[in-house]
């Protein structure tokens, strides 16, 4: 079995003395290198002016390397570029984008930085898989070192249609800079047909099966592989969870109350306020419920340099105030608002204690929380998923879950109030259709159906020869 490279801009280098705390991108890379002898590349999350060479931990047959960035670096490449610029328009707010050429630059000139750090520990069988929009031109730039290695890229947040693809200023150095992987993921089916209609605008040459285009003499593979969650342990860790302090002191405090949750960063694709409000119209078209739910909202803070994130801070702590003051009493507070990140062994038993699962982005690659929730139900008294048809996770939970569009208050408000009435056999059998979907189609067999599909890209047939085999094909 080849060596797998991993690079992402985050590494998540274990750390014995530290809470479990690992986001879903993390989950999804320590899958792929399971059972594997392997690299994880990326940035150390530490500032330094200094020059200083990789830092490498080793644990078993894995080492994780991380360097890292000047605070230029790190304002241009990480606040700037990725996350004022990419973000915003890859998840249709173009509305949100702060586009200045120096921020390019300096996403540019991390990549190269990238590439010429990991450079050294690229062995020429080694497989390569980059993850995240922070990297999209790092391919380029390792193929510009010489190395010839299989090298994927997934992208772990959606990609919009070439319309707003086309307002990214300089988009062929980035999107564009897809084209010198060898595969492609994204998230779901949507997401890589807009991505194959900004590659025919390009003049890439799509083979009739539509997996694989051919564009300055390079071919690229780019398919769906919807990011999972490791299923049965995480309804493992749900149970066990239960039996917990912190389960119990928080089930103590509801008091009998049914309990609805929200998970999110601090991020305005996430929808809170959005979602805030629409549990305002709740409580205004359904009197009956309160004083009997509690809604609580986990959100830890995230890229608070960033001035989009300190707004929509200020924007969610208005609207929390509001409906409090609004519909509270003295004995009873209808959102409790929470900026603390927990372990995952905390969420899970939050998951499990929920009657009602809120997940209403207004955009998300995909959304874990979605299939935590699911995974993590008691199945003898499973709670309802109500779940925004904006989520990647809707392509595959849209049937068991109440799918809502979180532009629209009374639509969440009334599907908040069928989810506390839902009768138990109809919960039930939501869930199990649910779980049996998120069983088959777990973590390990979502790296492993890249990483099959990254070997057979370097197995295709030239061109010529498909078209041909087609032109038989099409004459019978
Ligand atoms: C999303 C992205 C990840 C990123 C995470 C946290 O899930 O897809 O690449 O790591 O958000 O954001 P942060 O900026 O804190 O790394």
């Amino acid at each position: 079995m080849p060596r797998l490279v991993v690079v992402s801009n985050r590494v998540a280098v274990p750390d014995p003395e530290g809470p479990r705390q690992a986001g879903g991108l993390a989950v999804a890379v320590n899958a792929a290198l399971k059972r594997r002898e392997g690299i994880w590349f990326g940035w150390s999350g530490e500032i330094s002016e200094d020059d200083n060479p990789p830092q490498v931990v080793q644990r078993r047959q894995r080492s994780f390397v991380t360097i890292d960035l000047s605070s230029t670096d790190f304002q241009e490449y990480y606040n700037g570029f990725a996350n004022r610029v990419l973000w915003p328009i890859l998840h249709y707010r173009v509305d949100l984008a702060e586009f200045t050429s120096v921020e390019l630059g300096g996403y540019l000139r991390v990549n190269a930085r990238f590439a010429d750090a990991l450079s050294r520990f690229i062995r020429p069988d080694d497989w390569i898989w980059v993850h995240d929009y922070h990297l999209l031109p790092l391919a380029k730039e390792l193929r510009a070192r010489g190395h010839d290695n299989p090298i994927g890229f997934f992208l772990h947040i959606p990609c919009p249609s070439p319309d707003i693809l086309l307002a990214l200023p300089q988009h062929l150095e980035t999107v564009g800079a897809l084209s010198h992987y060898d595969l492609v993921g994204t998230q779901t089916q949507h997401d890589a047909d807009n991505l194959r209609q900004y590659f025919e605008l390009q003049g890439a040459n799509f083979a009739r099966n539509r997996t694989y285009f051919d564009i300055e003499g390079r071919r690229v593979q780019l398919r769906a592989f919807p990011v999972a969650i490791a299923t049965r342990v995480y309804a493992r860790t749900a149970r066990t969870a239960m039996r917990s302090d912190f389960a119990n002191e928080v089930r103590d405090s509801l008091n009998g109350r049914s309990l609805i949750l929200g998970v999110d960063r601090l991020d305005y694709s996430k929808g809170i306020p959005h979602r805030i409000q629409g549990f305002g119209q709740f409580l205004e078209t359904f009197p009956d419920w309160r004083g009997r739910i509690t809604y609580l909202q986990v959100t830890p803070k995230s890229r608070s340099d960033v001035p989009e994130y300190a707004d929509i801070n200020q924007t969610v702590n208005t609207l929390v105030g509001q409906i409090n003051g609004r519909f509270g009493a003295p004995a009873w507070t209808p959102i409790r608002y929470v900026n603390r990140a927990y372990s995952r062994a905390s969420l899970a038993a939050l998951y499990r204690m929920a009657r009602v699962g809120l997940v209403t982005p207004l955009r998300d690659g995909m959304n874990l929380v979605a299939k935590e929730f699911v995974a993590a139900q008691n199945p003898e008294d499973p709670g309802v998923l109500v779940l925004s048809q904006f989520a990647g996770a809707a392509e595959e939970l849209g049937e068991g879950s109440i799918l809502v569009n979180p532009h629209e208050p009374e639509a969440m408000a009334a599907a908040i109030d069928t989810a506390l009435q839902m009768p138990l056999a109809e919960r039930q059998s939501r869930y199990r259709r649910m779980f049996r979907h998120l069983a088959a189609h777990d973590i390990d067999r979502w790296a492993e159906s890249f990483l099959a599909a990254l070997m057979e890209s370097r197995h295709t047939t030239p061109r010529i020869l498909d078209n041909l085999r087609q032109l038989f094909a099409a004459r019978g």
